[in-house]
């Protein structure tokens, strides 16, 4: 079973409207369509904003409806200043850039008393998402890092810092902690995360005139995905 996931309506409208023979389950308060996708059992559903939220979405479909490889798909603020909007970043790993615990001595994005706080993603969803990335948007799609905070990022000083302290691709609020729920379940996972705005002062107004746009280029890579797996 393979468990699909975004943050918000306009990340999985197109999921639930390709999704077949679906049922809907309410668990925690949350909604899940466990159904057929382009031939393949999936459990897709919305987990809404913020990492909390995240984590006990997937948790769920871990555990309720048995999903063995969790895909994130969504938008993202970018960070690399490479990267424009509608461009596709597949995580190479995630981590929490809100985590700090820096007067203890630990530094920034490290969780205490634990060996992981940067989680890879597995190698082979990322070789399948690359794959499927170079059909559904040639040319558009890289690798790196994905930073996760429960903050929207719309300062250009923020975004330096980020780079400077991390070097992530892009930020989002998500991604993290599921990669960590995924990982205390040994279950592999990806992000799939398609630029709505670049985590400056203009962030807010092209995330409202990019989501749908960036949401639906990041199902594209999605549904070719569905095919490889
Ligand atoms: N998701 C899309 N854009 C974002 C941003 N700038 N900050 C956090 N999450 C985002």
């Amino acid at each position: 079973m393979i468990g699909i996931i975004g943050a918000m309506q306009e990340e999985v409208d197109l999921l639930l409207a390709a999704l077949q023979d679906f049922v809907e389950v309410e668990r925690s308060g949350m909604r899940y369509y466990t159904g057929s996708l382009h031939g393949k059992n999936v459990t897709v559903g919305k987990c809404g904003v913020g990492k909390v939220n995240a984590a006990v979405y997937t948790q769920v479909m871990i555990d309720r409806f048995s999903v063995n490889k969790v895909l994130f798909t969504g938008v993202a603020g970018a960070l690399d200043p490479e990267l424009e909007i509608g461009d596709i970043v597949i995580s190479t790993s995630c981590q929490q850039h809100d985590m700090d615990v820096t007067p203890l001595g630990y530094p920034k994005g490290v969780i205490p008393y634990q060996e992981v706080s940067d989680w890879p993603a597995d190698p082979e969803l990322v070789r399948i998402a690359s794959e499927a990335g170079e059909t559904a948007a040639p040319g558009r799609c890289r690798k790196g890092k994905v930073l996760s905070g429960d903050q929207f990022i719309a300062d250009r000083e923020v975004v330096k810092q980020l780079r400077e302290t991390f070097g992530g691709a892009c930020t989002e609020m998500e991604g993290a902690a599921v990669a960590q729920t995924c990982a205390m379940n040994q279950v592999p996972y990806v992000v799939i995360r398609s630029m709505s705005d670049k985590a400056n002062g203009s962030a807010s107004v092209n995330f409202a005139e990019f989501t749908v746009e960036a949401s639906n280029r990041s199902y594209a890579i999605v549904h070719e995905m569905l095919k490889r797996i």
